[in-house]
Order: structure tokens, then C-alpha cells, then sequence
């Protein structure tokens, strides 16, 4: 559920995996205007459905209307997913799962990991908060408006306390990527083709992880200088497949073909300008 739900890339990540599992399911594209949410979720628990997601604008007024919060989703403040239980509606957020998967697959020690995180807005907080829970020693949130990632620290640091967590100016950003070994970008910034550089190619070496969850186009100009200088990347694509993988396990407790999938949607990103 969104408004509007167009160019969504979830129909057909679903779509796909209930045949690969050869259920008799489909996912649907609902446009749900914002007055008529709190009906469109008493019409979901009546009709007996898995769940649904729910995308802009309904990620944060869905939470007056589900009975039960996971506790990312409270902390992160918005929900991405409901899952439907014995006719009670359970916010989740996938976001934070669905970034770790495709670490988890390179197999990274997070207890080694020094993060640089640029940005500080809802993708970020989703984030830091994963890497955290996974115990990543140090992380550094740089963002273009310094106080709003003062802020995120702020509060990241009451949840944990044993971690080094920091916020640094905009200007230092290079200065702090070349000291760590996964450098986020969790901006909106490489959306579009006019945009800046975020990161000088300085920044990036071998046995450095680079990830950018914009994922149109798929490869954008920071991960395509991360590659030339030998670091490994990971694609916003990657995360948008981790986070619906996540989804699907929480209605169908079955995993994701995750290969097969990325196979299916790699061509809907390839010429996008
Ligand atoms: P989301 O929920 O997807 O994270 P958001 O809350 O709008 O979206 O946050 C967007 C992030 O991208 C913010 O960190 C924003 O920085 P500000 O807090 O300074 O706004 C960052 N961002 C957007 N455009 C940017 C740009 N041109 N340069 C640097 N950072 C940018």
C-alpha cells in the first residue's frame, strides 16, 4: 500500500518467489490515498491476507492503525511491513535485516567493522541501528546537516552505550571513509546523474566494503569508483532484496530465492537514466 505505489519493483519480487514455491499467492500493487488507511487495514485483516507493505506516505500514520510493534519498527519509527497473525495486524521494518543480508553472504565480521555512514535521515537510522545490534565497535554518521546527525547519535548512543558513535561535519567525510572498512551511503545523493561525487576515489582500497543503497541506477558513480580501486561493493539492489526477503519470510516463513531473483530484476534497472 502507497500512494502512489507506480515503478514499484515488489510485485514482481514476490510474484516470483510464491511460484518458485509454487503457491498459489500473488502480490498486488494497492494505491491507498492517506483517509482511507485505516479502512484499507480492517479490509486486509477481514480478507484473511499474509500482509502487505506499506510504502510513502504511509510508513509512519500505519502505526496508530496495526495492534503490535516489532521493536525495530518502534525504534526506527516507521513501518515497512505488516504481517497478519491470527487476525491481529504486527508492524515490522525490514530495512535494517535487509541491509545486513548481503553482508552476511560476504560473510563480514561486524565485530571488526569500522563504519562510515553517510547520512542521517530514515534509511540511516535503520542502519546504524542493524549495525549496532550487530555489534559493530565504531560508527561515524556524517551528513550533510551536521545537527541532524548529531541528533541520530544521540540517540543511538542511549540504546548503546558500549559502542564509539560520532558525528563529524560534512567536510571530513573523506577523512573519516579512508579510516573505515564499510563505508554506507545512505543519501539520496547518486539518484540522479547531475549529482555530486560524494567521496574523492582516495577514500576507497582493497579490503574495504562500499555500499549504496540507491539502487536506480544500479550502479552508481560511488560504486563504480569503489570497484576501480579495489574495494568490494554491494548494491542498493541488493538491500532491496534483502529487505523483500525479509518481508516474505515474516507471511510465508519460506527464504527468497535471492539468485534467481536478482536475475529477474537486474533488467528493469539497467536502463534506467
Ligand atoms: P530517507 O528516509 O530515505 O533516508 P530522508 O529522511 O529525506 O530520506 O534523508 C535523506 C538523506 O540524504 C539525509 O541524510 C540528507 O541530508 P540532510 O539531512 O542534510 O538533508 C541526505 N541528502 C539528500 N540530498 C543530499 C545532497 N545533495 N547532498 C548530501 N546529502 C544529501
Amino acid at each position: 500500500m502507497g500512494y502512489p505505489v507506480t515503478h514499484s519493483l515488489s510485485p514482481l519480487m514476490h510474484t516470483f518467489a510464491f511460484q518458485h514455491y509454487d503457491l498459489d499467492s500473488l502480490y498486488v500493487p494497492f494505491p491507498v490515498a492517506p483517509e482511507h488507511l485505516a479502512a484499507a487495514v480492517v479490509g486486509a485483516l477481514a480478507l484473511g491476507i499474509y500482509g502487505f507493505n506499506v510504502t510513502i506516505p504511509h510508513k509512519e500514520t500505519i502505526m496508530a492503525h496495526v495492534d503490535e510493534m516489532s521493536a525495530e519498527a518502534r525504534f526506527i519509527g516507521a513501518v515497512n511491513t505488516v504481517q497478519i497473525r491470527d487476525g491481529r495486524a504486527i508492524g515490522h521494518n525490514t530495512d535494517g535485516e535487509g541491509f545486513l543480508q548481503p553482508l552476511r553472504a560476504l560473510s563480514l565480521t561486524f565485530t571488526e567493522t569500522l563504519v562510515c555512514l553517510l547520512g542521517a535521515g530514515g534509511a540511516a537510522r535503520a542502519i546504524a541501528m542493524a549495525l549496532l545490534q550487530s555489534e559493530c565497535p565504531a560508527l561515524v554518521i556524517v551528513n550533510r546537516t551536521y545537527e541532524r546527525g548529531q541528533r541520530l547519535v544521540t540517540v543511538l548512543q542511549k540504546h548503546f552505550p558500549h559502542a564509539e558513535i560520532r558525528a563529524v561535519p560534512y567536510e571530513q567525510a573523506a577523512d573519516v571513509a579512508r579510516g573505515s572498512t564499510l563505508i554506507v551511503n545512505a543519501t539520496s545523493v547518486g539518484l540522479h546523474r547531475e549529482d555530486a561525487v560524494l567521496l574523492p576515489d582516495t577514500c576507497f582500497r582493497a579490503g574495504q566494503i562500499v555500499y549504496d543503497i540507491v539502487y536506480r541506477p544500479l550502479d552508481t558513480p560511488l560504486l563504480q569508483a569503489a570497484r576501480r580501486r579495489g574495494a568490494k561493493v554491494v548494491s542498493g539492489l541488493d538491500m532491496l532484496i534483502g529487505q523483500g526477503a525479509e518481508a516474505f519470510h515474516l507471511w510465508t516463513d519460506l527464504a527468497f530465492p535471492v539468485e534467481a531473483i536478482r536475475r529477474v530484476l537486474e533488467p528493469f534497472l539497467h536502463d534506467v537514466s
